[in-house]
């Protein structure tokens, strides 16, 4: 079979964990694939960087919209960042080129996906993102396959592994906050913009990016009501501690009734109080978890690594091979045209602070 070629842009962390998964697991790759998965080309800002992988065997574009044009590509991955700007363009270039999309960009998806999966549907090419949610845990996928078959109650959990290598780091050595932070940001987990991760606002993409899939709500980032994690003090640890809590960055997304019977979406990012017992409080580090509750599998863990270069990694290959199989639904589970424009809840309705 021909192989699938590939060009991508952006060769930081994630990127370059890419390439080296691709190189290492070729054989692996191909067989589950049913064809070679195949960099053709490259791109980044800086040519000259050392990126700890070899990138001789592929071509550079320096102009990275370059990429969406070529002839012997049939699938972009974007891993560049930033929910507009180059990204964006070079998102919308490969749609509208016919080429496939696959990303582990969450802004993009949050503020943009609606946009793409039009295009991607127009197109009839793939627009893949298991990457953009919960990294190497394969929660996209988990929700718009594994549990397609119920309805789902509640969906919530720990989506920032930043946040949660800070609040556990705090808790297991009473480190100080920035100094903790500064680690993150060192082992690669942290957005280039951190106060994305600390304020809440990763998270919060990430959960309107579930909603989403897991209710057929046409996404809507603006109505997540979002609190960060930057007021947290070591005292409130110790105190959660002496009463039987930790304190998590919990993601939480549910469907209500409206009093005319029309479905609410609560979607909330806060820092909350998780009882010791609770599956999640013992999730720590880098780790996310995301609990789905269906009507009929009932409750769900996932769990893994949720930042870094190696599981974010092992999404976008998983993608690409989804694609390189043919095995590809739409985007968010059900057409656009199907998702619900829901209503969100009002401002301070039913806030749960602990779990
Ligand atoms: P990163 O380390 O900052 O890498 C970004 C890459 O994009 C770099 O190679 C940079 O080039 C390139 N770039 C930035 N602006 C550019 C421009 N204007 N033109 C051309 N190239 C440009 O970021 P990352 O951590 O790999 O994250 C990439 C994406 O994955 C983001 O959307 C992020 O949210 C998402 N993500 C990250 C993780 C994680 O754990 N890091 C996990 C899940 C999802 P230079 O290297 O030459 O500067
Ligand atoms: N900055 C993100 C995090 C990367 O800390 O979870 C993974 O999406």
């Amino acid at each position: 079979a021909e192989p699938l070629r590939i060009a991508l842009a952006g060769l930081g962390t994630v990127g370059a964990g890419v390439i080296r998964l691709i190189e290492t697991n070729r054989d692996l790759l191909a067989a589950r694939a049913g064809r070679e998965l195949k960099v053709v080309a490259v791109s980044a800002r800086d040519r000259a960087k050392d990126r700890g992988v070899d990138l001789s065997p592929y071509t550079w574009e320096d102009d990275m919209a370059a990429l969406a044009a070529r002839d012997d590509v049939d699938v972009v991955v974007e891993l560049v960042g930033g929910a507009d700007g180059p990204a964006l363009a070079l998102a919308h270039a490969a749609l509208d080129n016919g080429k496939a999309l696959v990303t582990a960009n969450k802004a993009m998806i949050a503020h943009h996906g609606i946009a793409l999966a039009e295009s991607a549907e127009e197109q009839d090419v793939a627009l893949k993102f298991e990457a953009a949610v919960g990294g190497g845990i394969p929660v996209v996928k988990g929700l718009r396959e594994g549990t397609s078959a119920n309805a789902l109650e509640r969906i919530y959990g720990i989506l920032n592994g930043t946040c949660n290598y800070i609040l556990s780091k705090m808790e297991d050595t009473g480190a100080d906050f920035a100094e903790v932070l500064s680690e993150a940001q060192r082992l690669g987990y942290a957005e280039a913009d951190p106060t994305f991760d600390i304020e809440g606002v990763d998270a919060a993409h990430k959960l309107a990016i579930l909603a989403a899939i897991g209710f057929g709500a046409r996404l809507d980032f603006a109505a997540v009501r979002t609190t960060g994690i930057t007021q947290v003090k070591a005292a409130d640890i110790a105190q959660a501690d002496a009463l039987g809590f930790v304190i998590r960055l919990i993601a939480m997304t549910d469907v209500e009734e409206s009093d005319s019977g029309e479905p609410l979406l609560l979607q909330r990012v806060r820092p909350c109080l998780v009882s010791k017992g609770h599956p999640l409080a013992s999730v720590d580090g880098p780790t996310n978890a995301v609990v789905a509750e269906g009507n009929f599998s009932g409750r769900l863990l996932f769990q893994g690594a949720g930042a870094g270069d190696g599981p974010t990694a092992s999404a976008v290959v998983a993608d690409l091979i989804d694609i390189a199989r043919d095995e590809v639904g739409a985007p968010f589970s059900i057409p656009v045209a199907q998702l619900a424009a829901m209503q969100p809840t009002e401002p301070g309705h039913r806030i749960e602070s602990t779990y």
